[in-house]
């Protein structure tokens, strides 16, 4: 993806385990223009998962590929892998997406797989990221869009937003406060690689000096 100028709708796939919200998010500003993207297909590691439904209620291809029948990471990245490649997928976002991603599946899509993370990364990576901010007594967490590299919740961060902690937050009040800042921050975000202009530098994706010709 890096740098590339896109004047048609970029074949996206997004990759979920369960309810799909982020997904709907990102179905809704595709739909609104917001996002110059089309969605291809919409993965799930889970054949129960509520975002497969949705997904065919909007006439969106849909794939259940469940971890269990594959004995490898590689495995399962070879299967995905294929599966993308053989609809033109160019972007892959993980939105909920329960299954970790090896280095078969990142080096196929270099600067192309992204992830939304419900935390201010690096703090609080993984699975918990409410419930651990809640426990740390952290005052301020948030919204993370990173790249995805076989390493979790660890790619360079492509947006942040901060979400407040109050004192009298639980784990459903913090979770749904920082999910509203997901479904406004990932679009934008995903938008933004599509845009173009950036560059990965190190860590930091950082935006390219305008040219002075
Ligand atoms: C979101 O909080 C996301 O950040 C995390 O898992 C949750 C998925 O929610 N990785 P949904 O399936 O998008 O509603």
């Amino acid at each position: 993806m890096a740098n590339a100028v896109e004047n048609t709708p970029v074949p996206l796939c997004v990759l979920i385990s369960g309810r799909g919200s982020n997904l709907r998010a990102i179905g809704e500003a595709v739909a609104a223009g917001r996002l110059r993207a089309v969605i291809r297909l919409v993965v799930s590691n889970r054949a129960d998962a509520a975002g497969l439904e949705w997904s065919r209620g909007q006439g969106i291809e849909t794939l259940a590929l469940p971890h269990q029948d594959y004995p490898s990471v590689e495995a399962y990245d070879e299967a995905l892998v294929q599966a993308l490649k053989a609809r033109g997928v160019r972007l892959v976002c993980l939105a909920g997406f329960m299954r970790i991603l090896g280095p078969v599946f990142c080096k196929a899509f270099p600067q192309a797989v992204l992830n939304v993370h419900p935390s201010l990364l690096p703090s609080f990576p993984g699975a918990a990221a409410q419930a651990e901010a809640l426990a740390h007594g952290v005052k301020v967490s948030g919204v993370t869009v990173h790249f995805v590299t076989p390493e979790l919740d660890a790619g360079p961060i492509i947006m942040q937003a901060a979400v407040p902690v109050r004192d009298d937050d639980t784990y459903e009040t913090l979770s749904t406060r920082i999910l509203v800042e997901e479904h406004r921050v990932y679009p934008e975000a995903i938008q933004r690689i599509i845009a173009g202009g950036w560059r990965v530098d190190g860590r930091r994706v950082v935006t390219n000096p305008v040219s002075e010709t």
